[in-house]
């Protein structure tokens, strides 16, 4: 596991305080935050959580953390999340096909914090692969509206046919150049069919881990 994972991970854990709800990310970096608070939690940190994943969720009951459902809390306090790229106003995510969750939790808590390594880290325009979450029957309806973006149904790799995600959805991924990522959020939200997209345009900090320490972006 990356360094610049690491110390991105540890950087969050600053914010996390007794008593609080996490709401907890998916992801290779996201990971390295569960693996950290699972050892705070060992030396007597009292938290609840709430996971974007079946994936986060089965890490986080590994590292003997309370996990618990969103009808179960008032709310998050805080929520800690990977991302596949960066800019300072956005983000693309989806890349686990956890992008719905992710939202969910991420645009519901008091503070919503990034933690990605360099290499996630882009200058100007938001540009790369947008991950949608479909309903299977919209799916060719909606791969017709966003021809030009060259969509694609994300193909299992241990299974045969299409990735289910955890919600039972197709995930379809686009390629794109974002000029206002805010107008093709909402955008590509008011399609009919399309459950969610990756574009994020509402969080707090992001942090970006390096081989030493990290910054705030
Ligand atoms: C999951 O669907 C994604 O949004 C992840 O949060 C994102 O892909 C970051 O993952 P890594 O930390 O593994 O790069």
């Amino acid at each position: 596991m990356s360094q610049e994972k690491i110390n991105a991970a540890k950087a969050a854990l600053e914010y996390v305080k007794s008593g609080m709800c996490i709401g907890l990310g998916s992801g290779s970096t996201t990971k390295e935050f569960i693996r950290l608070l699972g050892e705070k939690v060992r030396k007597g940190l009292k938290i609840t959580c709430v996971t974007t994943s079946f994936d986060s969720r089965m890490l986080a009951i590994e590292n003997g953390i309370f996990v618990t459902e969103t009808d179960a809390i008032d709310e998050i306090d805080l929520a800690v999340d990977g991302a596949d790229r960066v800019t300072k106003t956005a983000l693309l995510k989806g890349g686990g096909g956890a992008l719905t969750r992710e939202k969910i939790i991420g645009y519901n808590a008091k503070k919503f914090i990034i933690i990605v390594d360099e290499s996630k880290v882009q200058h100007g325009v938001l540009e790369g692969e947008v991950n949608l979450e479909v309903l299977p029957f919209a799916a060719p309806l909606v791969m017709r509206q966003l021809k030009k973006f060259n969509p694609k149904i994300r193909m299992a790799k241990a299974k045969l046919g299409p990735v289910i995600s955890d919600n039972g959805s197709f995930i379809i991924d686009c390629d794109m150049k974002i000029d206002d990522p805010k107008k093709m959020e909402s955008w590509l939200k008011s399609m009919p069919g399309i459950i969610e997209n990756g574009i994020f345009t509402k969080f707090d900090m992001i942090i970006v881990g390096m081989e030493k320490g990290h910054r705030i972006l």
